[in-house]
């Protein structure tokens, strides 16, 4: 059912067109705008924004209803009226299927949606498109405040065959934000996601601060934040522990930043998958600062595919970085994906630092540069990396570094020693 999200969405939006025109018709006393004006009345508003309570669009709290149909009318009204509005899902347990929240809200901006309960999905994935679950579009000046959004992912990792089969169809997204321009997600817990937690694409001027995503570490491909095709992107002060990366940096994201993150269990915090597809853009302006990774099987990561697709990494950071008990802490791979290197990478990866990055590592191959024999990396640079093996006990072997295709510069501590 590819499109349900996007019927239940067209026809909201007409039903809410419908509404606003009793409105401005002089409707004050009946229909569903009739409860957004009794919140303004009462005082519910701080902002002057005008205040959409979903359960004055008839959503119910009671864990079994559910209310995509109802958040949509409540957003449609919200959106589509004048002056800054807020929609809110106020406490209690609201199940709910998949829904677009659409804009564009020309008359609305900023739009607010805080959610002070929470949400669970239904469990039917027939009733998903590829897509998502609660999947924002085409919005300027959205924030997301608050709530906490339950994928129920359980019932549904079992359909996940990616290991398997390299066409499989990914699972929903939880929180997917497409086309959207100066947004704010503060303070949202995500649990549980069928696919990835939070997706961005075609955005720019996005921040996410005090968001806790949580899944545990054997969910399939339960990324925490996926980041494309987005310019001007700050992740901060954030905590995630999930199945896959804790953050993926992929095609055409820029001006990233991202600080003081907590992740693990997870897969660490990667730039890439890259090379695969075609088309893809490149990623330029990547600064990771201030992360802790605990358990996680990659520490820092840049990920690229063998093969022809031709692109650009640069102007990547990752410093004061702590690790405790990471597999990979320090790591370019370049022949991702592939046990036999056919061609080498055609992505060139270059002006990339790490810098104080330190803690504990349980493989004695602590720093893996491996580049691409075609296109080497360029400027990278190791500064102040104090690692300390943690595994089993090694014999007669130290914890060691290996570069390939890459002559970086070093400078203050190397532990492990520098590659030769
Ligand atoms: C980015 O978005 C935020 C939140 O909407 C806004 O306050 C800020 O002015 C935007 N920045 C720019 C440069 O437009
Ligand atoms: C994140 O959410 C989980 C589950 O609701 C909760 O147990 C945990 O305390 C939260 N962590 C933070 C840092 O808020
Ligand atoms: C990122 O967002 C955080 C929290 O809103 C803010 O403190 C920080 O200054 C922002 N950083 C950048 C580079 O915009
Ligand atoms: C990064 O941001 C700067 C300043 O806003 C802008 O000039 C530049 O074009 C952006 N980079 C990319 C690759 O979009
Ligand atoms: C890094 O984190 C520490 C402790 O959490 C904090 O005191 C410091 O200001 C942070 N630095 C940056 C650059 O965010
Ligand atoms: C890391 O793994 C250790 C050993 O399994 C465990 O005791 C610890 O609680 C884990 N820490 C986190 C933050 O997951
Ligand atoms: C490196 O880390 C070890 C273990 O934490 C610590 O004892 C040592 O002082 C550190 N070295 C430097 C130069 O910071
Ligand atoms: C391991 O490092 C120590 C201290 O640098 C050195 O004495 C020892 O020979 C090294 N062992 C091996 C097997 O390289």
């Amino acid at each position: 059912m590819a499109t349900l999200g996007g019927i239940i969405a067209g026809k909201a939006i007409a039903l809410g067109l419908v509404l606003l025109a009793c409105w401005v018709a002089g409707g004050e006393s009946r229909g569903p705008i009739f409860g957004a004006i009794r919140a303004v009345r009462h005082g519910l508003v701080g902002t002057g924004a005008t205040v959409f309570d979903v359960t004055n669009y008839g959503a119910k709290a009671d864990g079994k209803t559910d209310n995509a149909l109802a958040f949509i009318k409540a957003w449609n009204a919200a959106c589509h009226s004048n002056g800054p509005a807020k929609l809110v899902i106020p406490t209690g347990t609201f199940l709910s299927g998949p829904v677009v929240f659409q804009g564009p809200c020309e008359g609305s901006n900023p739009i607010t949606i805080e959610v002070q309960g929470n949400i669970i999905a239904s469990t039917d994935i027939s009733e998903y498109s590829e897509d998502g679950w609660f999947w924002f579009e085409m919005i300027d000046g959205l924030v997301l405040k608050g709530g906490i959004f339950d994928g129920q992912g359980q019932t549904a990792w079992q359909y996940n065959d990616c290991k398997h089969n390299s066409g499989c169809q990914h699972l929903p997204v939880s929180l997917k934000f497409n086309k959207v321009k100066n947004t704010i997600v503060d303070g949202v817990t995500s649990l549980n996601s069928k696919g990835f937690h939070f997706s961005l694409t075609f955005s720019q001027n996005f921040t996410g601060v005090n968001l806790n995503i949580s899944a545990p570490g054997n969910s399939p491909n339960t990324d925490g934040i996926r980041l494309s095709s987005s310019d001007r992107i700050n992740i901060s002060s954030s905590f995630i522990a999930t199945g896959d990366d804790c953050i993926g940096i992929i095609q055409g994201a820029t001006n990233v930043t991202i600080t003081q993150i907590t992740c693990g269990p997870g897969h660490g915090i990667s730039i890439g998958s890259l090379g695969k597809y075609p088309e893809e853009k490149d990623v330029i302006g990547v600064h990771v600062r201030n992360a802790t990774l605990t358990n996680t099987t990659n520490g820092v990561r840049i990920k690229t595919y063998p093969g022809a697709r031709q692109l650009h990494a640069s102007d990547i950071i990752f410093e004061d970085i702590v690790l405790n008990n990471v597999k990979n802490p320090i790591i370019i791979d370049q022949n991702y994906g592939s046990h036999k290197v056919i061609k080498p990478s055609s992505v060139k990866v270059s002006d990339v630092h790490f810098k104080n990055i330190r803690g504990t590592t349980i493989s004695d191959l602590a720093v893996l540069l491996s580049c691409s024999s075609s296109n080497p990396c360029d400027q990278v640079e190791l500064s102040d990396i104090n690692l300390s093996y943690a595994g089993t006990p090694l014999r007669n072997k130290n914890m060691t570094s290996s570069c390939m295709n890459t002559k970086p510069t070093f400078s203050g501590t190397q532990n492990p020693p520098a590659c030769q």
